[in-house]
């Protein structure tokens, strides 16, 4: 985090976002056929965790890039960061995983996007072992978490489960915290490109 003056709110270039999502706003989401519902509901839960699912292109990463730039808005600190560097960066530093937990932990918002990726490096409890302290650290300070997936609830329950054991303790904390959100309409990337003969 890198705040300099006080009350300051976080400059956008510290929070993760891509060159992409810094320019995804509200105002230029185009709302898709069947979505006003959904999104309004987001809007109203604002501050709650939410699970966005659904195909590619579908727009989950730019509802929840708004909901981080409100959040920024409101003076809070937050990060969007992908599972997959994020569990790399875990593998190739586990002797700093204490200050990765820290460092996740203490954000007031944070998206964990593309969590289905953690498939890839799963044949290691410690990446697991190290996203659950995390989670667990927000889940016990109210900080609020959005996940962002192409596979459904089901899947990632099974992906982060414990081998022998009935409950997942990941998916666990995102029930009772959060509202998931089945982004099951077009993608956008479709509509965009036309061009193709
Ligand atoms: N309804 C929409 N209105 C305007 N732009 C949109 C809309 N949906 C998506 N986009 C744009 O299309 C591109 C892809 O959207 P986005 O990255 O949010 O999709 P995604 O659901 O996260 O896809 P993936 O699962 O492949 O990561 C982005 O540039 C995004 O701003
Ligand atoms: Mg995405």
């Amino acid at each position: 985090m890198n705040i300099t003056a006080a009350n300051a709110t976080q400059d956008l270039a510290d929070t993760g976002l891509t060159p992409r999502q810094l320019l995804q706003t509200w105002e230029n989401f185009d709302m898709p056929p069947g979505a006003a519902e959904k999104i309004k509901h987001v809007q109203r839960n604002a501050d709650k965790w939410f699970l966005f699912y659904g195909n590619p292109g579908t727009g989950k990463n730019h509802v929840a890039t708004c909901l981080l730039k409100d959040a920024v808005s409101a003076g809070k600190q937050c990060y969007c960061v992908k599972v997959l560097p994020l569990c790399l960066r875990i593998k190739s530093n586990y002797l700093q995983a204490l200050e990765i937990i820290k460092e996740f932990s203490e954000y007031d918002f944070l998206i964990l996007n593309e969590i289905e990726k953690y498939s890839i490096i799963r044949d290691s409890d410690r990446e697991r072992n190290v996203l659950f302290e995390i989670i667990d650290n927000r889940y016990e300070a109210f900080k609020q978490t959005v996940f962002i997936t192409n596979q459904t609830f089901e899947y990632i329950d099974s992906l982060y489960r414990i081998d022998g054991t009935g409950k997942n303790p990941i998916t666990d904390r995102l029930a009772e915290m959060g509202q998931r959100v089945n982004f099951n309409w077009g993608s956008y990337r479709d509509k965009k490109a036309g061009g193709n003969q």
